[in-house]
């Protein structure tokens, strides 16, 4: 039986790791408070507003902390003395209390939510035993390496994903109903990393030098770059989201992120696994992919319906050179990508075909950001990709599912 108190059954271990605290009879010699000094970071800080700092010090005045005069009523409220007004609500840079899920301003973002915790699967409950045969005993050469390298790409891409929503988005979001469907999304990158985790461990390929190839093959390293650079640029302690560039390049990273980096890069990087599953290979795999790709859909529409909002809110006006050139080193970078991972064409499925592909789902993004598309003319080379977020999952799903082997089966509760 799993001890819950010691679920690592690490016993005296744990006890051992215990931080040694002095032990003493004597009390300590009572101190005389030293005054505060403000840290340096607080003054750099926007005025967030928390219940300790709406709250009166027992020394100040309830008018000095909360400012009662009848000519700021408006701004008591967005301070969190009254109950927060959906409207007063920002995606950026809004003054309302964080914690104040009610009345939603964004009900999108809550449906996005519940929608999520309808797709919950872990990669154990999948079975992957034909997949470790048709690995070993049928697969070429160049589907091995095809495997591989699509794993490879998308466990680094997946911790990156997870950084990006976790580390750098989600704290500059100012309404909870965002942040809680992002909090979702961070869980849902570790469970996506977990996954090809699974696969690699499975198939018994060599981890750390399939978890080491983007840093040592540059088609891969190419795309990594890519999104590590976005990242890093709203990443830093110093942003400024009042600054109209610094916004302006914080719209185009999650745009990024939400339109291609999840929307095009993640959709399309399944296909070479879902075109060996059409032939009945690595079913799988290619299975665990249909659970992730249809979190990542979701993960697209949900950052492109919040950048439009931003867009809106703050009346961002993005360079169209720059949105340009996000679509044109995207393209390149994944075109680089292909010829690499399609060195030779496999059955049914060549590097033109993954590139092509790229470029019509693009312009599907860009429709749906309601931009121009970028890639005009983009012929669909894939017809069966739509299909592999739907039905086709549901029906997997039930066909497939490993019924004896429940998650939590393995735990014992009695
Ligand atoms: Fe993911
Ligand atoms: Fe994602």
């Amino acid at each position: 039986m799993m001890n819950w108190d010691d679920p690592l059954g690490l016993g005296n271990n744990q006890e051992a790791a215990k931080p040694q605290i002095p032990q003493t009879n004597k009390a300590p010699a009572a101190k005389p408070a030293e005054p505060k000094s403000a840290a340096p970071e607080a003054a750099e800080k926007p005025a967030v507003v928390t219940e300790t700092t709406v709250k009166p010090a027992a020394t100040e005045t309830p008018a000095a902390a909360i400012n009662v005069t009848p000519e700021n009523t408006h701004q008591n409220a967005m301070r969190g003395v009254e109950p927060v007004r959906a409207e007063d609500k920002r995606v950026i840079n809004g003054l309302t209390d964080v914690n104040q899920l009610a009345p939603f301003k964004y009900p999108w973002a809550w449906k996005f939510f519940l929608n999520a915790n309808k797709n919950h699967w872990t990669p154990l409950d999948i079975n992957m035993t034909q997949d470790v045969h048709d690995y070993n005993k049928t697969l070429t050469e160049d589907e091995k390496h095809v495997y591989q390298n699509v794993l490879s790409y998308l466990t680094t891409s997946d911790i990156l994903a997870m950084r990006n929503i976790g580390l750098a988005v989600m704290e500059k979001m100012t309404a909870p109903e965002l942040q809680i469907y992002q909090a979702r999304q961070v869980y849902e990158e570790a469970l996506h990393t977990w996954t090809y985790q699974h696969c690699i461990e499975t198939i018994g390929l060599d981890q750390g030098e399939i978890y080491n190839r983007y840093r040592v093959i540059p088609e891969i390293n190419q795309k990594i770059q890519v999104a590590n650079r976005r990242l890093d640029s709203i990443m830093r302690p110093d942003i400024d989201l009042n600054d109209k560039d610094e916004m302006e390049n914080f719209v185009l990273a999650y745009m990024f992120f939400g339109a291609v980096f999840e929307g095009c890069w993640f959709y399309n990087g399944f296909s070479p696994i879902f075109a060996l599953q059409r032939r009945g290979l690595m079913k799988g795999t290619a299975e665990q992919l249909q659970y992730i790709m249809r979190d990542e859909v979701m993960h697209c529409s949900f950052g492109i319906r919040v950048v439009k909002q931003i867009i809106e809110e703050n009346n961002v006006k993005l360079d169209p050179a720059k949105v340009r050139e996000m679509w044109d080193e995207s393209e390149a970078a994944e075109t680089t990508y292909a010829k690499f991972l399609l060195r030779r064409p496999i059955l049914g499925y060549s590097a033109e075909d993954h590139s092509e592909q790229f470029r019509y789902i693009a312009n599907r993004r860009a429709r749906q950001l309601g931009i121009d598309e970028p890639f005009p003319g983009a012929e669909c080379t894939l017809s069966w990709l739509d299909e592999q977020s739907n039905l086709r999952k549901e029906k997997n799903f039930f066909e497939t599912r490993v019924t004896e082997y429940q998650t939590g089966g393995a735990l014992s509760w009695d």
